[in-house]
């Protein structure tokens, strides 16, 4: 258990905007708890609920609070140790000194609750709850509301959902210095597996050097790392395949801190000295789009717009060696770029690598001014609104060449206007390249999260020349 948190007061001042965002009845926020893995005592890493290390901090399990936007009252539920525990897991703060440590001054045991909320209840107050994404919450809230299963996930609350996104959306001082530390322990991931990689070795053996610089961090993995040469397929985590020369290797992967501010970064390297020169032709369509996408991110811009030019960028690229044909405008409209670019342009990024996925991408990464599209590809696009100051986002453009996808649209004679089929035949085999940084915005642009590690061809191929000693 971590038992690192922020100055009090910055928690405080949290609970005090969302109070008065969601302005009347009582927020319930719950805690995660310990998840088994293959019998009760036998555990996956804990991770606690990111809101609730938004607004508490306490990186514990079993715990849940209320805050009541009308008398201001706040309440942190929780369980103290019995020895019986103490035996197992060592002393830990009592929950009434860990509610003090983040400001707030009144705890109760978890089975009070029950009696607490049904007061509420009885009371006619408004319960405001957040989408539950455990099962073992979701039973919690049944137990607590007195409401069928099926029924909860229309009990919540879209005010309290919208004040969360406002303020954790916008990054402040000490957050930003967490997230350039998650992208500098990334950082250092990927810098693990470039030099590791030789001809010969399993996938998992580089996945190994990888995980162990997020552990070296102080904090772990911010989500299952994918790390194969099979990067067509997004989000692959299988990684028994032996690498050969000739072959690329792409890695997905992220660090955490100990506050659990995540990193998420893709870099995609030979596992020889050097790309061959089909693979250096999509690697410099993909720089491009990235390139061009970073150089337009500032507040304002709208991020689909972004995305449409990423991906114009990547149907133009292709169109230069025959890939593709017509105009990159009207074939991007069309969706023709989805056969090469499935996924979105990137996503919010803060206590959780996705962030907030949990309340809704559409309330996180669209508002009441753009719908998410339905389009294949662009429905994939996770963040499209209008960019602000303090947000932190990914920039991750690829290009995957994905056989089943090929053999399908080519038979249902789909796009034939804008893809040459014959000349994609030869790419059947090819893979995918991905290349994904980590941005703030600022003011008037955008700031690289974490130091800059290589990223153009002749960066790469130097790492990895000097990896194999030639
Ligand atoms: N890095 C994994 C993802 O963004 O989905
Ligand atoms: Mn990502």
């Amino acid at each position: 258990m971590n038992f690192r948190v922020l100055k009090d007061e910055v928690y405080i001042k949290r609970r005090q905007v969302l109070k008065s965002k969601v302005h009347s009845g009582v927020i319930l926020l719950l805690g995660n708890h310990e998840a088994p893995m293959n019998y009760k005592d036998n555990t996956y890493r804990f991770r606690q609920d990111s809101t609730f290390l938004y607004f508490f901090g306490l990186d514990v399990a079993g715990l849940a609070a209320i805050m009541d936007c009308d008398s201001g009252e706040e309440i942190i539920f929780g369980n103290d140790l019995t020895l019986d525990d103490i035996v197992w897991t060592g002393l830990l703060p009592t929950v009434k000194e860990m509610a003090a440590s983040v400001g707030v001054h009144k705890s109760q045991a978890v089975s009070t609750i029950f009696d607490y909320v049904s007061k509420q209840q009885v009371l006619k107050r408004h319960i405001h709850l957040l989408p539950p994404y455990r099962h073992d919450n979701l039973l919690f809230l049944h137990q607590a509301l007195n409401i069928p299963v099926q029924q909860i996930h229309a009990q919540v609350s879209l005010s309290l959902i919208k004040a969360v996104i406002n303020l954790r959306s916008i990054k402040d001082r000490l957050e930003i210095e967490e997230l350039h530390q998650a992208a500098n322990i990334t950082a250092k991931m990927h810098l693990a597996a470039m030099t590791a990689a030789k001809p010969g070795m399993k996938e998992y053996e580089i996945v190994a050097a990888v995980h162990q610089e997020a552990i070296k961090g102080g904090g772990d993995l911010s989500f299952p790392i994918i790390l194969t040469v099979n990067g067509e397929t997004l989000h692959n985590h299988y990684h028994g395949n032996t690498i050969f020369d000739d072959q690329m290797i792409l890695c997905d992967a992220g660090a955490e801190t100990d506050l659990h501010y995540a990193g998420d970064m893709t870099r995609t390297f030979p596992v020889g000295k050097s790309f061959t020169q089909k693979q250096k032709e999509i690697y410099h369509i993909v720089l491009d789009a990235h390139l061009h996408a970073v150089s337009m991110l500032k507040p304002g811009v709208l991020y689909k717009d972004v995305y449409i030019k990423a991906s114009e960028i990547i149907f133009d690229g292709l169109k230069q060696i025959g890939i593709t044909k017509g105009n990159p405008s009207e074939a991007v409209q069309a969706g023709a770029h989805a056969m090469f670019f499935q996924c979105g342009l990137g996503h919010m990024m803060g206590l959780d690598v996705h962030d907030m996925e949990d309340l809704g991408e559409q309330y996180v990464g669209y508002d009441e001014t753009i719908q998410k599209s339905t389009q294949f590809g662009m429905k994939s696009l996770r963040l499209g609104k209008k960019l602000e100051e303090g947000f932190v986002l990914t920039v991750e453009p690829g290009i995957y060449f994905i056989p089943t996808l090929m053999d399908k649209w080519k038979a249902e004679k789909l796009f034939q206007d804008f893809i040459n089929y014959d000349k994609l035949e030869a790419y059947k085999d090819f893979s995918g390249i991905r290349i994904e940084e980590d941005f703030v915005i600022t003011h008037d642009g955008n700031k690289l999260l974490g130091r800059p590690l290589a990223k153009s061809i002749i960066e790469i191929e130097e790492i990895r020349r000097e990896s194999l000693g030639l």
